[in-house]
């Protein structure tokens, strides 16, 4: 059984094993409402897993928004090209939104395709061990508390990733915790 270390979560830029890259406040609070903005306009769906209780909504970003091109900005593409230490060029991108509410959380995973997938956080009301986002190396779990604007590449496919439930408080009711996803692919 792994042990969770917390101690990572309030971690600043860090690096680990060339397999996870976070940078804190990568986008600033402009950006960060124009995104928040855009992405109240997506259709949205519910995902319903396999795995019980685990459910929350999620939306496509269309190729021609602002988001979209934020994540296949040269800027973005050139960061994941230095972490995957590659000079092939992007193929393709699927890009999409995770909106986890009151109780809500996706269970421990490794994805199945992409070469490298980004998370960049748009809004969390998680606090203490509430809306982490974990993941596995070794025996050892280690989660981060992702603020609004902080930006994750990780590899997806070689990771055990997951979030821990968010819950509501007297300040918040109806919590919400998004994420906008980019899984890149190089080869
Ligand atoms: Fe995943």
């Amino acid at each position: 059984m792994s042990v969770l270390d917390l101690s990572f979560r309030d971690a600043g830029d860090l690096e680990i094993d060339g397999i996870i890259q976070l940078f804190r406040g990568f986008i600033d609070g402009d950006i960060l409402m124009t995104f928040l903005n855009e992405v109240s306009t997506f259709e949205t769906r519910r995902v319903i897993c396999r795995t019980e209780n685990v459910s929350y909504d999620e939306q496509i970003v269309p190729n021609d928004s602002l988001l979209f091109k934020f994540f296949n900005s040269s800027k973005i593409l050139s960061l994941s090209k230095k972490i995957l230490q590659t000079d092939k060029e992007l193929k393709s991108m699927l890009c999409w939104t995770s909106i986890y509410r009151k109780d809500e959380f996706i269970n421990p995973h490794m994805d199945r395709t992409g070469d490298i997938q980004l998370l960049l956080c748009l809004k969390n009301d998680g606090f203490g061990e509430h809306g982490l986002f974990c993941f596995e190396t070794g025996y050892k779990a280690r989660a981060i508390f992702l603020y609004p604007g902080d930006l994750i590449f990780f590899k997806a496919k070689e990771i055990t990733h997951y979030t821990t439930p968010l819950i509501e408080t007297d300040d918040k009711n109806a919590p919400l915790r998004i994420v906008a996803v980019s899984r890149q692919f190089f080869t």
